[in-house]
């Protein structure tokens, strides 16, 4: 579906999202279309940019309310990131669709986690090895909304969060600036702790190689592309899986990610999933719906 040129609904056509099974060679395959809305006039310039990021444009007269729960006309867009006082948020166009989503490091889940959360006991600071003495350098090949990353920073971890879907990092990026810009100082600590970089992956462990840059632990959680039941994605998740599309060319990050990593590759599953390109873990940790795998390269200090 294409906008035709001088569509009144300032559209573009964004073709980001899943790769080929190509080995990632970036082709894009699911067109998005995507619009920018921001009504508050003294936000207009941070849209304008995020805008310009994206390759769309910015609609400052339609308010949330307008742009969903309607049908939707032959040629819209499905997509829109609504830029208001709370920060940036992507909302699915439509009727009957799921709320926004946004990256709130200050309030939600991930901030309930942080202080009520079990520490450096739950399963994930367990796969990467996280002792609060020493902090370890985290790679996060997979960053998405940021979620595991913030466990990890808040454990103390320096993390580095790659993500190329180009709306995954704008999102993952507003929320770290909304964080770094509040007046909670612990906050502010940890997220001076991510530091993202919107890239593929693929090309940045395999500049690491070359140079023989190592990381401590390098963390992989990709998309998995079997999951077809819609009872298995989180309904209010479903726009995040569609933009996303499925990582399908996931395998190929294994075996690079295992040489950058000075310790031990990390990588996240559902509980029942094959070994990412079909390499047996050193040990793994089983929670209720997922696995992390442990692939060790040497005795953490
Ligand atoms: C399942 S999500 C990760 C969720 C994340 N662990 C969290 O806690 O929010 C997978 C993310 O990895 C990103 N991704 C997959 N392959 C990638 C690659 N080769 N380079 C960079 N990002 C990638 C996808 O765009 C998606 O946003």
């Amino acid at each position: 579906m294409r906008v035709p040129k001088g569509h009144p609904f300032y559209v573009q056509d964004v073709r980001y999202a899943a790769r080929a099974k190509d080995g990632g060679r970036g082709e894009f395959i699911n067109p998005i279309m995507l619009l920018i809305s921001c009504l508050d006039k003294h936000l207009r310039p941070k849209a304008v940019l995020i805008a310009k990021q994206l390759n769309s444009s910015v609609d400052s007269t339609r308010s949330l309310k307008d742009l969903y729960n309607r049908s939707l006309p032959k040629e819209q867009p499905q997509f829109a990131l609504v830029l208001d006082e709370q920060g940036l948020a992507l909302q699915q166009l439509g009727k009957k669709t799921p709320g926004p989503i946004r990256v709130d490091f200050e309030g939600g889940s991930v901030a309930h986690r942080r202080k009520f959360g079990g520490g450096s006991g739950q399963m994930i600071a367990k796969a990467v090895g996280v002792k609060l003495s020493r902090p370890l350098s985290v790679l996060d090949c997979t960053a998405g909304l940021g979620k595991d990353a913030f466990v990890l920073a808040s454990l103390g971890c320096d993390m580095t969060l790659l993500e190329r879907t180009p709306i995954v990092a704008t999102l993952l990026q507003n929320g770290l600036e909304r964080a770094l810009g509040s007046g909670d100082y612990d906050l502010q600590a940890i997220c001076q702790r991510m530091n993202l970089v919107p890239q593929d992956s693929l090309a940045y462990l395999q500049a690491r190689v070359a140079e023989g840059n190592k990381m401590d632990v390098v963390y992989l959680d990709p998309m998995f592309p079997e999951r077809t039941k819609s009872a298995q994605i989180k309904k209010d998740m479903l726009a995040f899986h569609s933009i996303v599309g499925a990582d399908e060319d996931a395998d190929n990050l294994l075996p690079l990610a295992r040489e950058v990593a000075r310790y031990r590759v990390v990588v996240k599953r559902p509980r029942k999933a094959p070994f990412l390109n079909d390499s047996q873990p050193s040990y793994q940790l089983e929670g209720k719906t997922s696995r992390y795998d442990i692939y060790v390269n040497g005795k953490l200090p």
